[in-house]
């Protein structure tokens, strides 16, 4: 196993989980008296030590123009300290008050058909507008000045799930200095983009206009810059936002809740400026075996939301029980709340918060799950799943700040996704990246090996002055690797001459940043380190099969055959069928001291979890624990000052048993978490 990073606690003086989450105590202050103190009564009951209050309360804070009230803030900040909680204090950016929208129209959003939206709904402010971001500016700075010699204060909760675009004339201006900037000439914009197709040629900056349906959607380049400018307003008003937060509690750590694999921001560029990563996780377990694939999907957000930033996450919000916006709102199985929220803490979460604590009585999420229900006590089964987490939790401090000991990297790029989003050919609409990625990361979480998700951006990057790399991986995956940025393909190489294992599939190597597709062959700057050219790539309808033979055993392919020639590379397997039968599907190309694979055609799990268990031992990788794991059971590790915190975990509704070697074997009950301690 490799060695993992030990991190400080995320509040330096709280060296302990943070239980507890959303907490709106504004929609109550008509009875304070009665419901504040009882909450502050049952929160301690249920072992939560801390509350993320704020999130939605602009109008409670600021009910006219220029009129604050802090009063009730005051009072609830007040409360926490005196019961020893920590305050996860949100600015109130997330909704805005109706008076704003009324006598600003301008912050209100603008979509891609050009339509202003009246006001209402949440989330949905132009992020340019000066009056909105004037605003925002003015509440922090009160809110920080207030608060920053709080006890309660531990870590600001910025703004509340960033998301979506705005399309507005302000906007439009916005992106067009954006655009200059990046490419400094028309003439390189449009070479960028392609523009001499359809004749789009640009002969002026002012004729650019973002994707829209009632206009442009098929220039690739622009769509893809569309979105990388949207990833920096948010970037640029996190900046705006924090600006008065930094400069008056410059000690107390900022973050934003992140949304797993949303698709509208690159969550790594947005990572770079956070001090840690937040998320509000949400699946849709179903009491039966479809568990244990919404398991592995988990446990991805979790990955790739611990990768943004290497280090120790905060599970932002979770829900207790029944989450109101699935089309079926389930309820949580005996031990499913336990085994959620360990789950977050076996990849990396040193916090385990809700959505909400106390349920709302009106509004859209009057039936969400919560840790108090209407019914107002701690008698229910919901309340006693969450005390029984807060408990747990407390015996739990030795594996705050642990981290998780990598040694493969599955490569999840959210510029590949645009591209591949927008692809006319191969399969257009049904390329599915995201579900390719999640095919390769399953396999290790089957086999109980720690991964980290990562993207191209990686290279050159540090984190607390340690650079990251390709360099401090035995294995990288590249799964559908269409879009390469520029020097990536380079790193690669260095990493697999420097003795690095490397495996790329079909879909790789195909275009630029720009999605200019590459001249001299497919996959471009890959083709020396892999060893390949693919010439053609075939795409199957859904009823089509094709096979790999490898090793003597026949593998479904489907979807996609990409027809490669191994140039440098050994042949290791071979198409079953049709015209190109006997020519190779799976190559190996020795380079330096490593090696790089290529993986032809898409598989099913069979062929990935053979290949990767192999490629593992070959490369040395140890899973979590020795023995094989029962299948829907997983274990991941923490790990740090000296011990090990091994999570085994059964995703299915059936007993299931466990043979670690030490300390023994033991009979999982349905959904169960065991946590192994090993000194290491
Ligand atoms: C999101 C939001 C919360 C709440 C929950 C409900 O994560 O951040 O305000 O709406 O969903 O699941
Ligand atoms: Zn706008």
């Amino acid at each position: 196993m490799k060695k993992a990073r030990q991190f400080p606690p995320i509040i330096a003086r709280f060296p302990h989980f943070l239980h507890g989450g959303d907490y709106n105590p504004d929609q109550w202050i008509k009875w304070k008296d009665e419901i504040w103190k009882e909450d502050m009564r049952l929160a301690k009951l249920a072992g939560i030590n801390s509350l993320s209050v704020g999130i939605f309360a602009w109008a409670a804070l600021e009910p006219r123009e220029g009129e604050y009230q802090f009063d009730w803030l005051d009072e609830v900040m007040g409360m926490m300290a005196d019961n020893g909680m920590i305050a996860v204090l949100a600015t109130p950016s997330g909704a805005r008050p109706a008076w704003m929208s009324q006598k600003y129209p301008e912050v209100l959003r603008v979509n891609a058909s050009r339509q202003r939206s009246l006001h209402g709904e949440r989330h949905n402010h132009c992020l340019s507008s000066p009056v909105y971001r004037e605003k925002v500016k003015a509440m922090n700075t009160r809110l920080a000045g207030r608060y920053k010699e709080h006890p309660a204060l531990g870590v600001w909760h910025v703004s509340n799930e960033y998301g979506g675009e705005c399309h507005c004339p302000l906007c439009q201006e916005k992106f067009r200095s954006w655009l200059k900037q990046r490419y400094k000439t028309l003439d390189a914009l449009n070479e960028a983009w392609w523009t001499a197709f359809w004749s789009h040629t640009y002969t002026d900056w002012s004729q650019i206009e973002s994707p829209s349906p009632i206009g442009e959607l098929n220039t690739h380049g622009l769509n893809l810059d569309w979105k990388r400018f949207t990833t920096e307003q948010f970037v640029d008003f996190y900046l705006h936002e924090t600006a008065p937060l930094k400069e008056i509690t410059p000690a107390v750590p900022c973050t934003t809740n992140l949304m797993g694999t949303y698709p509208g921001i690159d969550y790594f560029r947005l990572a770079e400026v956070l001090d840690l990563v937040s998320w509000d996780n949400y699946p849709q377990w179903t009491g039966g075996p479809k568990d244990i694939e919404i398991g592995i999907r988990t446990s991805f957000a979790h990955d790739l939301t611990r990768s943004l930033k290497g280090k120790p996450f905060m599970l932002m919000e979770s829900s207790p029980s029944a989450t109101n916006w699935r089309p079926v709102a389930k309820l949580h199985r005996p031990n499913v709340h336990m085994l959620q929220s360990m789950q977050a803490v076996a990849h990396g979460s040193d916090t385990v918060q809700y959505f909400q604590f106390r349920k709302s009585r009106g509004a859209s999420e009057k039936f969400h799950g919560s840790v108090v229900d209407h019914e107002g006590t701690e008698n229910t089964r919901v309340f006693r799943d969450v005390a029984a987490v807060g408990e747990r939790l407390k015996t739990m401090d030795a594996v705050i700040g642990t981290g998780t000991p990598s040694a493969v990297a599955v490569i999840y790029d959210w510029h590949v996704r645009w591209a591949l989003e927008d692809v006319k050919g191969f399969l257009q609409k049904n390329t599915r990246y995201q579900e390719a990625v999640i095919d390769h990361y399953r396999a290790f979480w089957q086999l109980g090996i720690p991964v980290d998700i990562i993207d191209q951006s990686i290279i050159g990057q540090s984190i607390a002055g340690q650079s990251r790399g390709l360099e401090g991986y035995d294995l990288v995956i590249a799964p559908m690797l269409y879009l390469l940025r520029p020097g990536f393909a380079e790193a690669v190489d260095g990493f697999v001459k420097n003795g690095g294992v490397f495996a790329a599939t079909y879909g790789t190597g195909w275009a630029g940043e720009s999605d200019l597709v590459f001249r001299g062959g497919v996959p471009g700057p890959l083709r020396k380190c892999l060893g390949v050219w693919c010439e053609e790539i075939d795409a199957l309808y859904p009823e089509d099969r094709n096979s790999i033979l490898w090793e003597g055993r026949r593998y479904e392919a489907f979807d996609f055959c990409e027809l490669i020639h191994a140039e440098s590379a050994e042949v290791l397997g071979t198409y079953g069928s049709d015209f190109y039968a006997g020519r190779p599907a799976l190559t190996v190309n020795r380079c330096g001291s490593g090696r790089a694979f290529f993986i032809a055609a898409r598989t099913g799990q069979d062929f990935l979890g053979d290949f990767y268990a192999r490629l593992s031992r070959e490369c040395g990788v140890k899973p979590a624990l020795e023995n094989p794991l029962p299948s829907g059971v997983t274990a991941q590790v923490r790990s740090g000052g000296g011990s090990e915190h091994i999570f085994v975990m059964n995703f299915t509704p059936e007993k299931k048993t466990v043979d670690p070697g030490a300390p023994g074997k033991k009979e999982l009950e349905p959904y169960e978490t065991w946590i192994i301690e090993r000194k290491v």
